[in-house]
């Protein structure tokens, strides 16, 4: 009989590419703690950033819930788009969102716990609306060579915003293309290229942005990448490589000071302040640590919090969590307000070295309409109170996952930080029990909830920030029932 493909091994050739063995590649457990160092295999090993769209039972959760209107389109979108893993082919239509709801064409309703992370003010907020149809209405675009209010408010904004000594900024469409700026800004500004970032991070799906990014789905088969770009282990005390059984020690962030000490010209550590897709909170001190160790060797540290900042935990910059302060925080997603794309690099005022480089020169650069709706989404943050609510609704929250957590034998760990949240299902030896949960999103889909699954086996649950109450308990409801349906059909 097969194993179970979640348990299946995998090797890759010295092409590159990946080939699955059946051979039981569940874990090595060496000293006390173990690791399952098996990579997520069910989708050969695509699940790291989310779920796999070409899995058996994303074909079952369609056959069971596309009706024909839907299925003309997604034979369409599959005709018209390139094959990718994370989208085409994709396994729904959507018709309309509006605060936390998505509606697809069939009139089914998903409360929006994904949002690929924009939408923090939920979608179609009247403020941000009407501020990207005034810009809209007078400055549709800005060419490079002029500035534009929209971007001069929100660039001191922003600079107000962040901690001294943050305070310049450069904006970008897109998050990978704001860490491609600061991967460029940390190169003149040190004069060296080296980077250290950590394995199963995610910075975006461009080249530069996959060479520090730590997932084979990204890197696989892909040929060279940037050259003096080192990894180390992330900090994931549920499966730490110094084996910290749990109780984080930041011996990990010790292990990246031990490498800067080695490698002496490195350029910048680079590193997701909270790793979004499972929702990895570093302890206190990993930050202390990481920060002395950037200042003795004049390496840049750069906060990636494109997905996390702005209320997503609590604060405005996640960062803030911590008692220090990056050299460059980039930003993005959640700062066009679910509606434009928009993203950006804040970086310390000294750092503003390279006036005869192109750090970025994207077109949309000075965006009037990214950044009226990035303004109207500030304001909306600011007005409606959003990080205190992001904090009060993800305490709550994170009660009740505790008591989920108490009764379903398959959560091994509930954890969060705002309103972030991972749920982490293992079975009782330990092993990720990760086709138990992509089972669990087709359940939840199924009933009307949409989040995404972490490293094959977290559930994360990132709703809009302003989502009320009632809702948010229905969702937890509908966590809880589809859980119960995993385990009783186990
Ligand atoms: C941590 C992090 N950095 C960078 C990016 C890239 O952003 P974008 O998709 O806008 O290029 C993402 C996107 O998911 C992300 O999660």
């Amino acid at each position: 009989m097969k194993p179970p493909a979640e348990n299946r091994g995998q090797t890759t050739t010295n092409r590159g590419q990946t080939t699955i063995s059946l051979a039981n590649a569940d874990a090595s457990s060496a000293g006390s703690g173990k690791l399952w160092s098996d990579p997520d295999l069910s989708g050969h090993g695509l699940s790291a950033e989310g779920d796999v769209n070409l899995s058996p039972r994303r074909r079952r959760y369609e056959t069971a819930h596309v009706g024909e209107a839907t299925r003309a389109w997604l034979d369409r979108d599959s005709a018209a788009f390139l094959h990718q893993s994370l989208s085409t082919p994709c396994m729904d239509t959507l018709a309309e969102s509006d605060g936390i709801w998505l509606t697809d064409v069939e009139g089914r309703r998903f409360m929006d716990f994904h949002g690929n992370n924009v939408h923090q003010v939920g979608y179609r907020h009247p403020r941000v609306v009407e501020a990207v149809r005034q810009a809209l209405d007078t400055l549709p675009f800005s060419p490079r060579r002029f500035t534009n209010r929209y971007a001069v408010e929100l660039a001191e904004r922003l600079g107000a915003l962040a901690p001294d000594p943050l305070g310049k900024v450069l904006f970008a469409p897109g998050g990978a293309l704001a860490i491609g700026m600061a991967l460029k800004l940390a190169r003149a500004a040190t004069g060296r290229h080296k980077t250290i970032s950590l394995w199963d991070s995610f910075h975006g799906a461009s080249l530069d942005a996959i060479s520090i990014g730590g997932e084979a789905v990204f890197r696989r088969g892909i040929g060279p990448l940037l050259p003096g770009t080192e990894h180390a282990p992330p900090c994931d005390p549920r499966d730490c490589r110094f084996r910290c059984n749990g109780a984080c020690d930041a011996r990990c962030a010790e292990y990246i000071a031990y490498m800067l000490d080695k490698e002496e010209d490195v350029a910048a550590v680079v590193v997701e302040t909270i790793r979004c897709t499972d929702v990895q909170v570093p302890p206190p001190g990993y930050y202390r640590v990481l920060r002395e160790a950037c200042d003795r060797h004049g390496t840049l540290l750069i906060a990636d919090e494109v997905p996390i900042a702005l209320g997503r935990t609590g604060t405005m910059f996640a960062f803030e969590h911590y008692d220090v302060v990056p050299d460059m925080v980039v930003l993005g997603k959640g700062l066009g307000g679910a509606v434009m794309p928009m993203a950006a690099l804040v970086a310390r005022r000294d750092l503003d070295v390279a006036q005869t480089m192109a750090l970025g020169h994207y077109t949309h650069e000075k965006s009037s309409l990214g950044c009226a709706a990035a303004l109207a989404t500030l304001d909306v943050i600011e007005d409606e109170g959003l990080l205190a609510r992001s904090q009060r609704l993800g305490e709550q929250a994170l009660v009740r996952l505790h008591r989920l957590k108490a009764r379903h034998p398959l959560v091994n760990d509930v954890r969060g930080i705002g309103l972030l949240l991972g749920i982490e299902l293992r079975h009782a030896d330990g092993r990720p029990a990760r086709d138990a949960a992509e089972q669990a999103m087709y359940e939840c889909l199924a009933r009307g909830l949409s989040f995404k699954v972490g490293q094959g086996n977290v559930l994360t649950l990132s709703p809009p920030l302003v989502i009320d109450e009632r809702d948010l308990a229905r969702a937890l409801d509908i966590l809880d029932e589809s859980l119960a349906a995993v385990e009783t059909a186990a």
